[in-house]
């Protein structure tokens, strides 16, 4: 039931129609106001009269029903209460046959979404400032997934460039291939180290380093069996972390994936009139639209990152024929999106406009640095680990006597992680604590996987549901069922605006309210129609907490 459509279908105001008036409706920020209000200043310029006037008449002519069961105008404001009870009887039974469904849609059948994240580069480690892009990008596959998408999620690989004939020079001269697949991405990160500070004395292994990325290029039979030797270590190395993450990817085409599909975009440019020659180089002038030039083919006729770019959206719009895009890249990269999103525009691509850059800020760590094996990166499967870690030790501390300990602080440590990062507006930088987000008080995982036990246990001594119905609602039960009813919208607000945290802070408000009325309204109690009302309540919030954290990528626990 569509509260806010029903009443902005009834009011029916002359020069206003019902979406526009849908539009202006909210929710008031206290549940004793009303569920509903629409705040009448929005109108006075349309009917040329106060805010409290026009509340007034708007009152005077509103009919109540079986929906709505009171309308007041306090100043200016337009308040509605609807029929609390039906809503929340309703309600509670369709969360819990809904289950694992509830807040899922079909506004997405039909419509295939692309999503590009975490999008690592091989033999580089794999560090924290990689956990936003994971973590973004693996909700957003979820939420789109639950709203009924068809989703493709792409790990489009850094796997291209001169790096990879440096790699080859420096393994040749101090690694093998023992030693890599020994002590995999901490060796192959050495070697890389290490060529760097050797070729600033000798510049002549650049020149060898080019030569041996040419023989990758040229399908040299040596230099691809190191190049993917390199490739299987990191992705073998990573793929732990997606594992303890819940990541999937539907796809792993990387840059060197479009070395073959770049020269018919190349073509389409020149055939278009788009390149000029800048010092050799080909370039698509950008300054029209306040850019600098998008560069296409170095003078060596190589090809750059927005080349490959271009032939991957050309490539996904062609396999996946998607409806939208969206490449989950922190905002340094803001600009280069801009660019060749403009030049496919300009090449007359009409579906750049549904390429979207979610741009997210960066992650740091409290205390500057922590010592990690290699060099001054904060590796992510030590974040993840010293989480798990440190979750270990609270329970031990706490709940020495937990089943599966091992398996609970696997779970609340990689949340605390998880949910750490989504936290907050994703454009945030962000400064990650291990204390703030293992704390079990305050907005955190913990927080609300505490909650997710307490229901179980709540549901556990009171046994199955019976009769309920015919209960007087208290305030601290109608907060929570309010809020259950929000899960929905929110859902779909958070796919709108490519903004999972919207799902985090609606977890921490339902946990908030659970356990107010946990506190506040004792539940085994006699009377067992209100005992059963507030069973089923519990029940509800139990499958939406759950919902909420799966849709995160965040697993519950039994107990904790
Ligand atoms: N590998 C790149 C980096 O680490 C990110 C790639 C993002 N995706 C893309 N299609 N450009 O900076």
């Amino acid at each position: 039931m569509d509260y806010k459509k029903h009443i902005s279908e009834k009011l029916s105001i002359d020069g206003v129609n019902s979406e526009e008036l849908y539009s202006f409706i909210e929710t008031p920020p206290n549940n004793e106001m009303g569920d509903f209000a629409l705040p009448c200043f929005k109108l006075s310029k349309i009917l040329r009269n106060s805010p409290v006037k026009i509340a007034e008449d708007l009152k005077n002519s509103f009919v109540l029903d079986q929906y709505i069961s009171d309308c007041n105008a306090v100043n200016g404001y337009l308040n509605f209460k609807i029929n609390r009870k039906g809503f929340a009887f309703n309600l509670l039974k369709e969360i819990v046959s809904a289950g694992e469904k509830y807040g899922s849609d079909d506004i997405g059948n039909g419509k295939t979404i692309c999503i590009d994240y975490s999008s690592i580069n091989i033999a580089k480690p794999f560090h924290i400032g990689h956990l936003s892009t994971t973590v973004i990008g693996s909700a957003l596959c979820k939420i789109y997934r639950f709203l009924g998408y068809k989703v493709v999620g792409i790990n489009h690989l850094g796997d291209y460039g001169t790096q990879f004939g440096k790699l080859i020079v420096a393994f040749k001269r101090w690694s093998s291939e023992q030693a890599v697949l020994e002590k995999r991405l901490s060796e192959l990160t050495r070697i890389y180290v290490k060529y760097h500070d050797e070729a600033k004395l000798d510049p002549s292994m650049d020149d060898e380093a080019r030569h041996y990325f040419k023989l990758i290029e040229d399908g040299d039979e040596e230099s691809n069996k190191l190049f993917e030797l390199f490739k299987k270590i990191t992705l073998e190395e990573v793929d732990k972390i997606y594992k303890l993450l819940n990541v999937e990817f539907d796809s792993y085409a990387g840059e060197s994936f479009y070395n073959d599909k770049m020269a018919p975009v190349v073509e389409e440019l020149k055939d278009k009139g788009l390149i000029k020659m800048s010092e050799g180089a080909s370039i698509v002038d950008l300054e029209e639209y306040g850019m600098p030039p998008c560069l296409i083919l170095k003078s060596d006729g190589s090809s750059l990152y927005a080349t490959r770019d271009m032939a991957a959206a050309v490539y996904r719009k062609n396999t996946y024929d998607f409806d939208k895009c969206l490449y989950v890249v922190a905002y340094q990269q803001n600009l280069h999106f801009k660019q060749f999103f403009k030049v496919l525009e300009l090449m007359g691509k009409e579906w750049a406009k549904d390429l979207v850059h979610v741009s997210y800020g960066m992650v740091s760590l409290e205390n500057g640095s922590m010592s990690t094996r290699s060099g001054n990166v904060v590796l992510l499967e030590d974040v993840i680990n010293k989480t798990i870690e440190k979750a270990l030790k609270v329970i031990e501390e706490k709940n020495p006597a937990l089943p599966d300990k091992d398996k609970i602080a696997k779970a609340v440590g990689t949340g605390a992680v998880i949910f750490g990062a989504l936290c907050n507006n994703k454009i945030k930088d962000i400064v990650f604590s291990y204390d703030r987000v293992l704390s079990f008080e305050g907005e955190t995982c913990p927080y609300v996987q505490y909650t997710v036990a307490r229901c179980n246990s709540v549901i556990a001594k009171c046994g199955e549901l019976g009769e309920f119905d015919d209960v007087d609602m208290n305030n601290d039960e109608y907060e929570v069922i309010s809020t259950l009813g929000r899960f929905r919208e929110v859902v779909k607000a958070s796919a709108e605006k490519y903004e999972p945290s919207l799902i985090t802070r609606y977890a921490l408000d339902l946990a908030t309210a659970f356990n107010k009325f946990y506190m506040n309204c004792k539940i085994a109690v006699e009377d067992e129609k209100v005992k059963n009302f507030r069973l089923l309540i519990t029940k509800a919030v139990k499958v939406t907490l759950t919902n909420a954290l799966t849709l995160l990528g965040i697993e519950t626990v039994e107990q904790m």
